[in-house]
């Protein structure tokens, strides 16, 4: 354990104070789990933050501003009185996690309903209960995003829930970083970007229709993003990097059978496979925001809220790392970002008044301050963006 604990320490100090990415990083085992596994978990350091932040113009809003700023709804009753509206908004993945604190957050300000799309009900139940989101707050409604059925079975059911949609948060995700193998959707699409960026897709595609019939004010739809999929900052530098390529495997269908299951068409690797997949999720929200926001005067946003480590995110790690990762950005990389105050910040984006500037990708600092963040090359690649979009159509039966 200590000598665990050593690698973990020699790590950081591998991290450069002014949070320069290294390229020249070198990959070493720690375990079974290789060194960059370590870093290919979805966090950054202090030490890159502090620097990047500094350079950038931070966007001075407090992430209290969220409890009391959410917009209401003003509707006319019979009687020519006024009455306010709870915003009304679906959260991919609710049952644990970002999502979870993020129901969480919204619930305690008594504006917003929340709709969890959940593949595991009585998971979901659960955790609605134990965070304490009144039951007057939240509905749960089945959603598995590894199956495009499920997607617009869903989309079915919220239609004929008759609840509007003011804002659709894709949060869910799965990450397999140490798979050997790789494992498939139903419609035979490799797990990671099946679920995080095809499922999501088709999701926000449909329900676009539903947002623009909405008359909130301020109608969003935010998709949850990464800094590993960024390669201008440290931790997207760490191998294996992402990078979609030419795209070839996405457009063979990532089957793994007359395609390769990852998007550049090369061997397999679970933890680019998660990468690739925010990669993914980012180019998603700007090909929104460039074909729709004039027109349907929606927001989309991405963002980064931080390395919350103890998340279920790392469930598919040993044991091990899911023990000392915690603590190790806690104390060493001072990365660490709470399940509460992730939940606070994507709440934010959900709700905050002075977060309605489309196509941008939020991050924090270190003072819990929202900034408007850089995207990598690949990741605000406008052709890229466009491709992705288009084989995406095609693979999830819209084109
Ligand atoms: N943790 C971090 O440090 C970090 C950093 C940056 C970004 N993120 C992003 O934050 C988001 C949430 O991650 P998290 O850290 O909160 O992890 P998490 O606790 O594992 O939450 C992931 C959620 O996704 C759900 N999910 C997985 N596969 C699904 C499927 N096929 N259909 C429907 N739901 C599915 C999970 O459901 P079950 O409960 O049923 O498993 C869970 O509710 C992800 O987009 C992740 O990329 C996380």
């Amino acid at each position: 354990m200590a000598l665990q604990a050593a690698s973990l320490v020699s790590f950081a100090f591998l991290v450069p104070k002014e949070g320069k990415a290294n390229a020249s990083f070198k990959d070493s085992s720690l375990f079974g789990v290789s060194l960059s596994d370590q870093l290919n978990a979805d966090c950054s350091s202090a030490a890159l933050r502090s620097k990047r932040e500094s350079n950038q113009r931070v966007w001075a809003v407090r992430a209290e501003a969220m409890a009391t700023a959410s917009p209401a709804v003003n509707r006319d009753t019979a009687e020519g009185k006024k009455t306010l509206r709870k915003g009304s908004v679906v959260i991919t993945g609710a049952s644990s996690g970002l999502g979870l604190a993020t129901a969480k957050a919204l619930a305690e300000t008594g504006k917003w309903h929340i709709i969890m799309a959940c593949r595991d009900f009585l998971k979901a139940e659960r955790a609605a209960k134990s965070a304490g989101i009144a039951k007057e707050n939240y509905t749960i409604m089945h959603l598995d995003l590894a199956s495009l059925d499920s997607v617009r079975q869903f989309v079915d059911n919220f239609r004929r829930s008759g609840r509007p949609l003011d804002v659709l948060v894709c949060n869910a995700a799965v990450y397999l970083p140490t798979a050997k193998q790789p494992t498939f959707t139903a419609e035979g699409f490799e797990l990671s970007v099946g679920t995080n960026h095809l499922g999501h897709f088709l999701l926000s595609r449909l329900l676009l229709d539903d947002l623009k019939k909405s008359d909130y004010p301020s109608k969003r739809l935010i998709i949850v993003g990464s800094i590993t999929g960024n390669t201008n900052t440290l931790a997207g530098n760490v191998p294996p990097k992402a990078n979609l390529g030419d795209m070839r495997g996405l457009a063979g269908g990532l089957n793994g059978i007359n395609s390769s299951s990852m998007i550049d068409g090369e061997e397999f690797d679970g933890a680019k496979a998660y990468k690739d997949s925010k990669v993914c999720n980012m180019l998603t929200m700007q090909e929104f925001h460039r074909r729709f926001h004039e027109e349907a005067g929606i927001t989309f946003a991405s963002l980064y809220p931080g390395c919350i480590a103890t998340t279920g995110l790392f469930r598919e790690h040993i044991p091990l790392f899911r023990l000392l990762f915690p603590p190790f950005q806690k104390y060493i990389t001072k990365g660490f970002v709470s399940e509460d105050e992730a939940g606070k910040r994507l709440a934010q984006v959900v709700s905050d008044p002075s977060l309605t500037k489309s196509g941008v990708y939020w991050s924090w600092n270190k003072d819990s301050a929202s900034f408007q963040n850089q995207l990598s090359e690949e990741a605000s690649d406008a052709d890229k963006a466009r491709k992705v979009w288009e084989i995406s159509e095609k693979l999830v039966g819209l084109a």
